[in-house]
């Protein structure tokens, strides 16, 4: 896979596995927007990519923002005069507690909402304009399996990545005249190198079990799919929905 000359922004890409992705979309050839509400965290990952040849630049965005959302784009503009690719990353999700449904306040539920479906909304309409301009573009929503397997004590969060896979669909219908592809990718059990209470060892254990392919997912696990839905070896798809889970859910 090669982006060689393409611009790539990467929300969330300060940890996890969407500094994953920035180090695989570098190593591809693209220049990198680290975009993420941890400005430390991205100037770190920046430095990462600059140490090993690529070119990236840091980015503050708080996704949940349109004025922020506005301003990281015209910021990527400036720097490197187009967007070719966005890939939806940032969400709230190692950082959110677990509950019960009925425990979840008000708040609770408009953060998730406001970060994970608005947030994913906002960049979307904001990079689109330019990406009209250059004739296309490829965009790739990050949702989660836990929509398909239904986990308990997650509905604020697995509701708001339900949203992600319809808003994919439709996203699809109005911007194929475009030219611009956009597609859902849906993780489940990845580990990174930040810990998260949301899993604990046995259940990790219970994951890997359960996987037709019995290996604990990683951040590598995810970078081929991202590579493949953001490259034009895959502007024939559209709208649809990859579930990279080493083989635990099944459609
Ligand atoms: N790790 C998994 O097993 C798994 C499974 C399914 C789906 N996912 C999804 O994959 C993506 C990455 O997962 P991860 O494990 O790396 O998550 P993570 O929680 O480690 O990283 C999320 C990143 O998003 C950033 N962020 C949070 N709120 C933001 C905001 N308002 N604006 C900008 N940036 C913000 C954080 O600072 C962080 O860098 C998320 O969308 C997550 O929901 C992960």
């Amino acid at each position: 896979m090669s982006l060689e000359g393409k611009v790539a922004i990467i929300t969330g890409a300060g940890q996890g596995i969407g500094r994953g992705y920035a180090h695989g979309f570098s190593d591809a050839g693209a220049a990198v927007v680290v975009a993420d509400i941890n400005l430390s965290n991205a100037e770190n990952v920046v430095e990462e990519i600059v140490n090993r040849g690529g070119r990236a630049i840091a980015v503050h965005v708080d996704i949940s923002s349109e004025t922020a959302v506005k301003t990281m784009v015209a910021r990527v503009v400036e720097e490197y005069g187009t967007i070719d690719i966005l890939i939806n990353n940032a969400a709230l999700f190692s950082a959110l507690k677990m509950k019960p449904f009925t425990e979840i306040t008000v708040t609770e539920w408009d953060q998730v909402f406001a970060i994970n479906t608005r947030g994913t909304f906002l960049c979307v309409r904001e990079v689109t304009p330019v990406m009209k301009a250059n004739g296309g573009g490829r965009i790739v929503n990050i949702s989660s399996g836990v929509v398909d397997d239904g986990r308990p004590n997650y509905l604020h969060y697995l509701s708001s990545k339900s949203a992600i896979n319809g808003m994919t669909r439709g996203l699809a219908t109005e911007l194929g005249e475009y030219g611009i592809g956009i597609n859902t990718l849906s993780p489940y059990g990845i580990a990174t190198e930040v810990p998260r209470e949301t899993i604990s060892e046995s259940q990790w254990s219970g994951i890997v079990q359960k996987q037709a392919l019995h290996v604990k997912g990683s951040t590598d696990s995810m970078v081929g799919a991202a590579l493949f839905l953001a490259d034009e070896a895959a502007s024939f798809i559209t709208g649809q929905t990859l579930h990279v889970n080493g083989g635990t859910l099944y459609h």
